[in-house]
């Protein structure tokens, strides 16, 4: 496995491989890696000749109020990590690499962007777009490979590359929980004891909001209050939202239809991080 921090060497290599006809499979992370993040790399090495890993803890999608300096980092690990997984080229870039002049060109997924995470963090998805839209740039991926516990960037991604005629397949990965149902994030960390097993309140909830669909509850506005009142009573949780949502648009679902695929959706702050996550449910037909 090869580790490059320069755009330009970087760059000279992967046009070598790509000549020799290489398939290139590309999984953009900000590092500090988790078994979330390895499954991503392991199905790029099965699908891929060329397996590239970004490592890049991105400015541009951090508010200034945000843990931008805090993010948790650990580049020898995750190297150890992402060589056992099959990654054959690393790419870790320095801020001043990346950015070496103030950023004047950005890209902006109107809509898709707005809602939820995008409310709450209004230049987070300008910031992840831009920085991914430059990272495919760089590689020239054939497929990258995004996780779905991050539902709405992967959404705001596949619009992305769908609307400019990025050359890429955006695949889209399960998300990878710990035994106990937590979907696996790298600012897990932050939590305490007692926040840890509170954080476990969100995926209660997104289940109970899906059996209630599975048991026949029609009305989104019902599974959204639902799945607020289960957050709510958790005082160690504050809940930011929940959604019943259609899984391409992102827009609110509030008529449920037998045979419709939907996605539910929260993000609560428990302790210091903000955790998102989201299950997949189809209405059932109807009995
Ligand atoms: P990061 O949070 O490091 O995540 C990198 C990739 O791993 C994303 O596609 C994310 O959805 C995926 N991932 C994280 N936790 C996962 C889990 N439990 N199961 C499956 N996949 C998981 O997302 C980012 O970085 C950045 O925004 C980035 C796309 C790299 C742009 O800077």
């Amino acid at each position: 496995m090869q580790v490059f921090d320069s755009i330009n060497t970087f760059r000279t290599d992967l046009d070598a491989g790509r000549a020799g006809g290489a398939s290139v499979g590309f999984v953009p992370t900000m590092g500090y890696l988790h078994a979330g993040h390895i499954t991503l790399v392991q199905r790029a090495a099965a699908e891929c000749d060329i397996v590239v890993v970004s490592i890049f803890v991105n400015p541009l999608q951090f508010a200034a109020n945000e843990d931008l300096a805090s993010y948790p980092r650990d580049l020898d690990r995750d190297l150890e990590l992402v060589a056992g997984a099959g990654a054959t080229h690393v790419f870790a870039p320095s801020v001043s690499e990346m950015y070496p002049t103030e950023v004047l060109t950005t890209v902006r997924v109107a809509e898709l962007s707005d809602p939820m995470e995008g409310a709450a963090r209004p230049t987070h998805f300008a910031g992840v777009a831009t920085v991914v839209a430059k990272l495919f740039s760089v590689v020239g991926p054939c497929r990258a490979y995004f996780g779905e516990k991050d539902f709405q960037q992967l959404a705001v991604v596949r619009r992305m590359a769908a609307d400019l005629s990025m050359p890429v397949e955006v695949v889209g990965c399960p998300t990878v929980r710990e035994p106990d149902g937590l979907a696996m994030s790298s600012r897990n960390v932050y939590l305490d004891g007692d926040q840890r097993l509170a954080a476990l309140v969100i995926h209660r909830a997104l289940q109970a909001g899906a059996a209630a669909i599975v048991a026949g509850e029609r009305s989104g506005t019902q599974v959204r209050n639902l799945m607020a009142g289960i957050i709510s009573a958790e005082p160690t949780a504050v809940l930011d939202y929940v959604e019943v949502a259609d899984p391409d648009t992102l827009a609110p679902v509030d008529d449920l239809a037998a045979g419709q695929e939907l996605r539910l959706l929260a993000a609560a702050q428990v302790g210091r991080p903000r955790l998102l996550d989201n299950i997949g449910v189809t209405v059932p037909s109807e009995s």
